[in-house]
């Protein structure tokens, strides 16, 4: 996976260290970005001893065993802890990914944890991701028909055409993706990013779909869609195996298609 470190976009000095018990013989240093922007102090990393003689077997759990047993102060979003939920999206040992899914062991020496980059902080690890949610919402993610719904059945669709859907529907919307792109990062009010654009092109391509035209008019735009220059970030940071830099590329296909 494609290593980006998180840009160094403010001052972040070194932090408290919770030490491990005295008794305890199998410690590894999770080292965890805090920021209070309430509090008008800099961010800092705080350093945690954790006891992976009682911690479980991925980062999620140790960030947890350090919220319940060494500094409840600590915030973070998770929910599902099996990869469904997108909740627990983080930057963690220079990568975006899900806490719940990243296995303790696959990182050598101390683990940094970091918010995803380059969003604004709510709390510590807890980023805002109201934008992110607003340009999923604008590409308009449902079904759009103008014909009358078939009056006996349900619309259908071939075998072929569902499986155009693979790959495009399993998005959690997790942000890994969008906060690991350079162009999202600097134009992410104006470049809608990976995420949202996997979605645009997973209603584009639904056979049961009747608004195409309308939904590639609103992405023939120099910011939107445009701003996309194949770098592969988005496809290396996907936690769930999509390639989101592909359904970009099929996007840009189908632009140039309805202008010949
Ligand atoms: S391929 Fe496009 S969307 Fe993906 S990281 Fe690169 S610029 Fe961003
Ligand atoms: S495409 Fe992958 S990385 Fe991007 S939001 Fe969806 S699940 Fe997360
Ligand atoms: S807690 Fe749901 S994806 Fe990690």
């Amino acid at each position: 996976m494609a290593e980006f470190r998180l840009p160094a976009n403010s001052i972040v000095k070194p932090g408290k260290t919770h030490q491990a018990k005295a008794d305890v013989n199998n410690i590894k240093k999770f080292r965890v970005y805090r920021y209070d922007p309430d509090s008008g102090e800099n961010p800092s990393v705080d350093t945690y001893e954790v006891d992976m003689d009682t911690c479980g077997p991925m980062v999620l759990d140790a960030l947890l065993k350090i919220k319940d047993e060494m500094d409840s102060t600590l915030s973070l979003r998770r929910s599902c802890r099996e990869g469904i939920c997108g909740s627990c999206a983080m930057n963690i040992d220079g990568s975006n990914t899900l806490a719940c899914t990243k296995a303790i062991d696959d990182i050598d020496g101390d683990v940094n944890v970091y918010p995803l980059p380059h969003q604004p902080i709510i709390k510590d690890l807890v980023s805002d991701l109201s934008n992110f949610y607003a340009q999923y919402s604008s590409v308009e993610p449902w079904m759009k028909t103008d014909t009358a719904t078939p009056p006996d059945q349900e619309r259908l669709q071939s075998v072929e055409d569902r499986k155009k859907l693979d790959g495009l529907y399993e998005c959690i919307l997790c942000a890994c993706c969008s906060t690991s792109c350079p162009s999202y990062w600097w134009n992410g009010d104006r470049y809608l990013g990976p995420a949202a654009l996997l979605n645009a092109y997973r209603w584009i391509i639904d056979s049961r779909d009747e608004a195409t035209g309308e939904r590639l008019d609103q992405l023939e735009d120099p910011f939107k869609l445009y701003r996309c220059h194949t770098i592969m970030n988005c496809t290396s940071a996907c936690p769930k195996g999509l390639n989101p830099a592909q359904a970009i590329g099929e996007i840009k296909k189908l632009m140039v298609e309805r202008r010949v």
